[in-house]
């Protein structure tokens, strides 16, 4: 994971206002960060972020980590150098045969400070550019170097700045006095809006007037500049987390969405209806929150006649066939490498690729054939919330459209009328924030939402949760079930879910029914006013995100920025 960030300027910059653009990264990692410049400053830290760097520099590489290989420590924060402190890098992605490296590296006397893969790219340089300039040695490096990588580098007393990629997204902003160079646009689109993305196996060298991209083998490359347009989220407004804001924006986001299927996106949207109509198979491929969405779309597609699957992108290359096969991918970031792996692995074959993506510009949506926005705007949170009810409100469009009978007209307001439980979820919130474990159960299409709610009671509140399917409670985890294990039954019109609730309270579950069943069926009832099965669905969620915040509230957790993660898991 972790986010990349440097600039080549004619102007002196501050190393604060680097930081700063940096900080626009910190959702792809947050355990610690640093800066090297040209004029000589190095810092690092744990932690998140802080703006009290000073110095003025012309060069800057920065990086905001989230830890794979060695401790969350200030040695193995990035930047990194070599042994005589001249090379300097920051990287994003895994070096795989980064020992290997490291061994040949020691044997001709490389000293190493910390226990990242790496550092070996910095010493990989010192040694290659003994003999050689450094665009030769970027070429030894591809040929060389196994896993994923985006690199900035430069060598101190030089006026260039070099960068390179394999897998990691790299993305260079046009400024009018120099350039910039991150793992995404979000970094620096309040500075510009043109931007030239770099592709795999590709590198750039920059000096302050002008950049130039080459293949790994040293051609030089043509390429154009996109023009890009990011609504950039900065604010938490009244609320005190974004988790709770990106909660309350739902009925907004989902009134965007529909809108723009209907308008700017309506020609994509029918393109994709017609390409599963179309094809031998669908299969969906996703990771977390968005593959319980794409469940959510067989299931809608299955109502629509239309059979599909869904594989979750960690395992899709041994479990999918995908020859012939349109395969849609959904992400929020558009940069989960297990599912650029997947669709990498489907584009080998003659899998047609189709995408819903949040974020524009992304690495998936630039991989595929066709794609959709969520318009969800910007997620801050790490956990999915408001972009996971925009992937539910497509993939029911989408199934509408090849006949699915779903009126989404109402959404909108029936989202809304959750905020009214929000005192009730919160007092529940608060008697249940000490239990060690929570059962969520649901059938049919309250399934995924069962498995979503389990997610974010994780993520967010460091509870365990089970997300399953309640005819399998009986097949075993029945045996779990004490005096007052919390169970939350999502009880919508599916008549057997009721059966698999009772067999859990004749056992002391203590039971939190969650419906929209006008008769009272168990003591402790949310009563949601959702219409339709798939507006349950949503509005389900939306209770269970409002759970997971109020109870991680009552704990003084860390809401938006949980323990170990990162919004974009960029690394397999
Ligand atoms: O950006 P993506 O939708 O591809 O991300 C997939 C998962 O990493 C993501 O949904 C994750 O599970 C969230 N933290 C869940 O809240």
């Amino acid at each position: 994971m972790c986010g990349i960030f440097g600039l080549i300027s004619q102007e002196l910059v501050s190393s604060s206002d680097v930081l700063k653009s940096l900080k626009h990264l910190e959702y792809r990692g947050y355990d610690s960060y640093g800066i090297a410049t040209d004029t000589g400053l190095f810092e690092k830290d744990v932690g998140e972020i802080k703006l009290t760097s000073s110095n003025n520099c012309n060069i800057a590489i920065s990086q905001t980590r989230w830890a794979t290989h060695g401790g969350v420590t200030k040695e193995n924060a990035h930047p990194h150098h070599d042994c005589t402190g001249n090379v300097l890098i920051v990287h994003n992605g895994i070096i795989e045969n980064y020992m290997e490296i490291k061994e040949n590296l020691q044997t001709l006397g490389h000293k190493f400070q910390s226990e990242t893969d790496s550092e070996v790219i910095a010493h990989y340089f010192e040694e290659g550019i003994k003999a050689q300039n450094v665009e030769e040695t970027i070429s030894d490096f591809f040929n060389e170097a196994k896993g994923t990588f985006s690199v900035l580098l430069f060598i101190k007393g030089s006026d260039r700045l070099y960068a390179f990629k394999r897998d990691s997204p790299l993305v260079i902003g046009i400024g009018n006095r120099g350039f910039f160079i991150a793992s995404d646009p979000y970094a620096f689109s309040q500075l510009t809006q043109d931007v030239v993305f770099l592709e795999d196996d590709e590198y750039a060298v920059l000096t302050k007037s002008r950049f130039s991209i080459f293949d790994k083998s040293g051609k030089e490359l043509s390429r154009g500049k996109n023009k890009i347009e990011l609504q950039k989220e900065e604010s938490r407004g009244k609320y005190e987390h974004f988790m709770l804001k990106e909660i309350h924006e739902q009925p907004e986001s989902a009134e965007k969405l529909l809108e723009s299927l209907e308008t700017r996106q309506k020609e994509n949207l029918l393109a994709i209806a017609d390409a599963i109509k179309n094809s031998q198979k669908a299969i969906f491929v996703a990771s977390g929150t968005s593959y319980y969405a794409s469940l959510l779309g067989v299931y809608f597609l299955k109502k629509a006649g239309i059979e599909s699957q869904a594989i979750i992108a960690s395992e899709f290359k041994d479990y999918a066939n995908c020859n012939e096969a349109l395969v849609i991918a959904l992400s929020q970031s558009g940069e989960t490498m297990d599912v650029i792996d997947a669709l990498k692995h489907a584009k080998q074959g003659s899998a047609r690729i189709a995408s819903f993506v949040n974020v524009p510009y992304s690495t998936i949506q630039r991989m595929s054939d066709l794609s959709l926005q969520t318009e969800a705007g910007q997620e801050i949170c790490v956990a999915s919330t408001k972009s996971f009810s925009n992937q539910i409100i497509l993939l029911l469009t989408i199934a509408k459209e090849l006949g699915y009978k779903i009126n989404l007209r109402k959404i909108a307001g029936e989202i809304k009328s959750v905020f009214a439980l929000e005192n009730g979820i919160r007092t529940l919130a608060h008697g249940l924030k000490d239990k060690h474990d929570i059962y969520i159960i649901g059938r049919g299409l309250s399934y995924p939402v069962s498995r979503e709610i389990a997610l974010k009671l994780k993520e967010i509140s460091y509870i365990h949760a089970e997300g399953m399917m309640g005819g399998e409670l009986k097949h075993g985890t029945l045996a779990l079930i004490e005096k007052d294990t919390p169970v939350i039954a999502l009880i919508d019109n599916n008549e057997s879910i009721v059966s698999n609730v009772r067999e859990a309270q004749a056992r002391g579950a203590r039971i939190i029914a969650l419906t929209n069943r006008k008769e009272k069926l168990f003591e402790e009832e949310i009563k949601i006013a959702a219409e339709s099965d798939a507006g349950f669905a949503i509005l389900a969620t939306i209770v269970g995100q409002l759970l997971a915040y109020y109870i991680a509230k009552e704990k003084g957790l860390p809401i938006d920025k949980p323990r170990n993660l990162s919004k974009s898991v960029t690394v397999l």
